[in-house]
């Protein structure tokens, strides 16, 4: 009989999965709360139960009888994936690695206890107590929600006129009220994705993340592969990445760190244990030729050892994803039709135009990761050469001339 994977989550993110699950002879089943969602037509079955709905999730697990459990891209669906496989007993992550990766006071309790570098932080309740850090540690600071995701609710605070805004900023995305207050650490930030088997992190792929300046403060607006680091920073990196996923107490899965590289090296702002959203499965797959849904997917049928019997894909040396936002509405002189996007397509290096913006939809306020409508991923002999195909990829599709014509 053929195997049942559930797919937690069926929007955008989740269509390559549902895709790739179909595609290897498996019963696809998905979940979400949205009905219209584009991956529910696409997998074999869909029920509706919203990504983060722990009990409606189990019960469709239990009635339809499945041998696997997975999400990618969605944060809110990773502490559902394990109360399901428990419930189940289905190999993923446990309820407590979930909590672990998800919830950023624990997560920086567990980093201090593996010796995990990262910036000095504090759970905060109201602006008096994000004062007083400020006092003791110095501006910038940044202030998030602990438990949340997309950059929502999270600021970078240069003085005590903008502390206000930014504590209500985070209260107000903070679903369990739950808001910390850490040190800004400078310098390049670097996204990191590596595959854990038997409690060994492997790293798959190592990108620069181009990040938008505030109010819009987090949200990449690039990712560039490969990242420029020395060798000592890449050592410090890898033992920072394998003990990380000690501290989240997690087996086997997938992670997604995320550092910057301050003056005191690499320091960890969060791991994610999950494939990323914003196309950084293709930045994997094409630096490393490791497809992280054909890991997932195995890993969630309970397969062990899945890396090294990955089908591996050509690589490539450079890599770009070129992310459309508001801050590119000035230069839009319109919405590129069929004809034009198929015309960028063609451009040398082009791997993938993404629109996502209907015609009649207005142009998202860039205050989180989803708000980015467009992306383009270029790629070249090097990072240099993707950059440069890159943008003259975006002249195009705004509307401006082909500058490579
Ligand atoms: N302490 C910090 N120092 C510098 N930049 C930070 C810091 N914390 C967050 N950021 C920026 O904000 C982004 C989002 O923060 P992160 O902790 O990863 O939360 P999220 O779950 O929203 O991704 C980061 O990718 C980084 O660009
Ligand atoms: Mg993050």
């Amino acid at each position: 009989m053929k195997q049942k994977l559930l797919i937690i989550g069926a929007g955008r993110e989740q269509v390559p999965a549902i895709e790739r699950a179909r595609a290897l002879g498996l019963t696809v089943l998905t979940t979400d709360i949205n009905p219209a969602a584009p991956g529910a037509a696409l997998a074999d079955h869909f029920y509706q139960a919203s990504t983060d709905d722990a009990p409606g999730n189990i019960n469709i697990a239990r009635r339809a009888g499945i041998n696997g459990v997975m999400t990618l891209s969605s944060e809110t669906a990773v502490p559902t994936v394990a109360a399901v496989a428990k419930d189940l007993a289905l190999p993923a992550l446990s309820p407590r690695s979930a909590m672990l990766a998800t919830d950023k006071l624990a997560m920086k309790d567990a980093f201090l206890r593996h010796g995990v570098p990262t910036s000095p932080y504090r759970r905060i309740r109201d602006i008096n107590e994000a004062h007083d850090f400020t006092v003791e540690h110095g501006f910038p600071v940044v202030i998030k929600p602990a438990v949340n995701s997309g950059q929502r609710g999270t600021s970078r605070v240069d003085d005590y006129t903008g502390l206000k805004s930014a504590v209500r900023k985070a209260f107000a995305h903070a679903p369990d009220q739950r808001v910390l207050i850490e040190v800004f650490v400078p310098g390049p930030e670097i996204n990191v994705t590596a595959v854990v088997e038997d409690t060994q992190s492997h790293l798959i792929s190592i990108s620069e993340r181009v990040t938008a300046a505030p109010p819009h403060f987090g949200i990449a607006v690039a990712h560039a592969a490969p990242a420029h680091l020395g060798t000592e920073d890449q050592a410090a990196l890898r033992t920072a990445v394998q003990r990380a996923t000690e501290a989240i107490e997690l087996r086997d899965g997938i992670v997604y760190p995320q550092f910057i590289i301050g003056p005191q090296g690499p320091c960890l702002l969060e791991i994610a244990a999950r494939i990323p959203g914003g196309f950084m499965r293709e930045v994997a797959l094409g630096v490393s030729g490791i497809d992280l849904i054909d890991v997932a997917i195995a890993q969630a049928l309970g397969e062990r050892e899945v890396l090294k019997r990955t089908t591996q894909h050509d690589i490539v040396d450079g890599l770009v994803v070129r992310f459309f936002t508001a801050l590119d509405a000035d230069r839009l002189k319109s919405r590129p039709d069929k004809q034009r996007l198929a015309a960028v397509a063609a451009m040398p290096g082009i791997q993938a135009v993404h629109w996502q913006l209907d015609r009649a939809d207005p142009i998202p306020t860039l205050a989180h990761s989803g708000a980015r409508f467009a992306a383009i991923i270029a790629t070249g002999e090097n990072r240099e050469q993707a950059w440069a195909r890159a943008e003259a990829a975006s002249n195009y599709l705004l509307g401006g001339s082909d500058s490579s014509a």
